[in-house]
């Protein structure tokens, strides 16, 4: 086997593992609460693409205890954020809106809107988009 040979089938290769991890990104995703809790706040649209179309933002921002095998588990996941309680530190609430978590949609969303020209949403109805 000719070097330049070799090159083109490492290539080829590296090309189709990266094609493949991109397509186990989910699609866009409409976030809701777990099943039976009553809210008075429309679903919440989130982009996959949108937070790591460059791998700028990396998984384990979000996906925290994601060991980088398999898939990452959902946010409310046994043992996760399932406390109904927003007092609790562990609630579902704070996992989404604690202002003072880097990985929190709000919390971080303030600081990037704070430190660049970026405008995330932050208000109520900006997140959880009235159908
Ligand atoms: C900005 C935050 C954020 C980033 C970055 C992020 N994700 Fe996610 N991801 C989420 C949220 C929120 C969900 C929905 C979780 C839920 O339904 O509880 C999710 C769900 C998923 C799911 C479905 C899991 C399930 O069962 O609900 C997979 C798979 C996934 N993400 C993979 C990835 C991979 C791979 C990366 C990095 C390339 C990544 N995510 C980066 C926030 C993020
Ligand atoms: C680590 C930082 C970070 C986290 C965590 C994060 N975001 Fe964002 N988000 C951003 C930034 C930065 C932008 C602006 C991107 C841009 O303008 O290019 C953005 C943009 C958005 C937008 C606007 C999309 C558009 O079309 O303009 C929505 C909606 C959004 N995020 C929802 C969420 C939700 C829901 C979560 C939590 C599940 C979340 N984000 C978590 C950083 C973050
Ligand atoms: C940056 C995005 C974002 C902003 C801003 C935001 N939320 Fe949320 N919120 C979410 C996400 C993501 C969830 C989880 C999915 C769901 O329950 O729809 C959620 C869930 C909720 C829930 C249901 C869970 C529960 O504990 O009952 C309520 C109620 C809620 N938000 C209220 C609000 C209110 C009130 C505001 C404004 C003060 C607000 N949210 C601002 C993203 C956001």
């Amino acid at each position: 086997m000719t070097t330049l040979y070799r090159i083109f089938i490492l290539t080829a290769f590296i090309f189709t593992a990266a094609q493949a991890s991109a397509a186990a990104l989910p699609q866009d995703m409409l976030l809701l609460p777990p099943d039976g809790w009553v809210t008075n706040r429309a679903g919440v649209p989130f982009s996959h693409e949108l937070h790591d179309a460059d791998g700028t933002v990396a998984c384990i921002t979000c996906h925290h205890e994601w060991d980088g095998e398999g898939e990452p588990l959902g946010c409310a996941s046994e043992g996760c954020h399932v406390s109904e309680s927003r007092r609790d530190p562990m609630s579902f609430y704070g996992a989404f809106h604690d202002r003072n978590s880097e990985r929190s949609c709000v919390g971080c969303h303030r600081t990037a809107r704070r430190d660049s020209d970026a405008r995330p949403p932050v208000s109520c109805n900006g997140c959880h988009v009235p159908q």
